[in-house]
């Protein structure tokens, strides 16, 4: 994802992945833990941050207890340091942080607060941060997957699952297309293109088409920004080739109507060990590794990492 110094996220080590998507109980938290597993088993220093405020279940997921200081702990300035807030796990190289307990959503997440936890990943020592971001469309959890350097969207194949991912890539469109009006000032053009449009059909990527005909630099540089938008798609809970067949879909799509490069990188079969290792508290790629599920985890991560 591209980095506008609008996100209030340094220049750290630290490499950032957020998992997202629109509903909840598709898979974000399985998705989160197993590639925070994969990575660290790797060697790599990795901390997953449980992002879902409110929902807060990633510590079962990599098999601990609710970690006794929490993100509330840190918005409510009780702890000082986000160091403070990290928690083995029964993995090495792997570190939760957990997220809080009670109501306070990310959705209630000040400004304030989301830009200094943005600037305050880069003094965990990890090479990976990975952050659960819990469902919905908040203006903080579209910032949190912009701010990332990978963003990974999962989905279920059925209709209303799609929708809602649909809506999360028109949100994180959107989000974009405002930080960069304000960045490259281009605020009164967009307007002047918006008022433009003329056909039912109308898409965000003839916006930019209408934006270059009013000014070529322009348009090309807001090309080049919503370009930099490459959110990955995961496939979850897959039965049959149709449903992988989804992936490639939505990509299509994204591109035609949006002009985002949406990245289908993998798909998750339905598989009992999921539940079964969630149902005795206990990391999936621990408990069953020969799952065939720690293949296609495997080759997401390969994925991500571009190997
Ligand atoms: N691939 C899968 N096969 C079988 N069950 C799954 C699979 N993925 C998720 N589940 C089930 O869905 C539940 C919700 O997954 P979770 O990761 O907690 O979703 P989210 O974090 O998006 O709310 C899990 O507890 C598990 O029972
Ligand atoms: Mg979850």
């Amino acid at each position: 994802m591209a980095l506008l110094n609008t996100t209030g996220l340094q220049g750290g080590k630290q490499k950032i992945w957020a998992v997202g998507g629109g509903k909840g109980g598709v898979g974000k938290s399985l998705v989160t833990a197993n590639l925070s597993i994969c990575l660290a088993l790797m060697g790599h220093k990795v901390i997953a941050i449980d992002l879902d405020l409110g929902g807060a279940n990633l510590h079962t997921c990599l098999g601990v207890p609710i970690p006794d200081k929490t993100l509330s702990d840190y918005l409510a300035k009780r702890v000082l340091s986000l160091k403070e807030l990290t928690t083995p796990t029964p993995i090495e190289n792997l570190s939760i942080i957990s997220g809080a307990q009670d109501d306070v959503g990310i959705a209630n997440m000040k400004q304030m607060q989301k830009s200094k936890l943005l600037s305050k990943l880069w003094e965990l020592d990890a090479d990976y941060i990975i952050l659960d971001l819990g469902a919905g469309t908040t203006a903080n959890t579209l910032d949190f997957f912009l701010a990332a350097h990978q963003g990974i969207l999962v989905a279920l194949p059925e209709p209303t699952s799609i929708e809602n991912t649909y809506r999360f890539i028109k949100s994180i469109y959107h989000r974009k297309l405002k930080m960069v009006e304000d960045f490259l000032e281009i605020g009164p053009l967009i307007d002047q293109a918006m008022n433009a449009k003329i056909s039912q059909n109308y898409t965000p990527s003839d916006l930019i088409r209408q934006v270059t005909e009013i000014d070529q630099t322009l348009g090309s540089k807001l090309k080049m920004e919503i370009a930099k938008l490459t959110p990955k798609l995961v496939i979850n809970q897959v039965r049959t080739q149709t449903d992988v067949d989804i992936g490639h879909s939505m990509r299509i799509i994204c591109k035609k109507y949006f002009g985002m490069n949406l990245d289908f990188i993998g798909y998750l079969d339905y598989d009992a060990t999921v539940w079964q290792s969630v149902k005795k508290r206990r990391p999936l790629l621990l408990e069953y590794p020969h799952s065939g599920l720690v293949n296609k985890f495997d080759q997401i991560v390969h994925r991500l990492l571009n190997i």
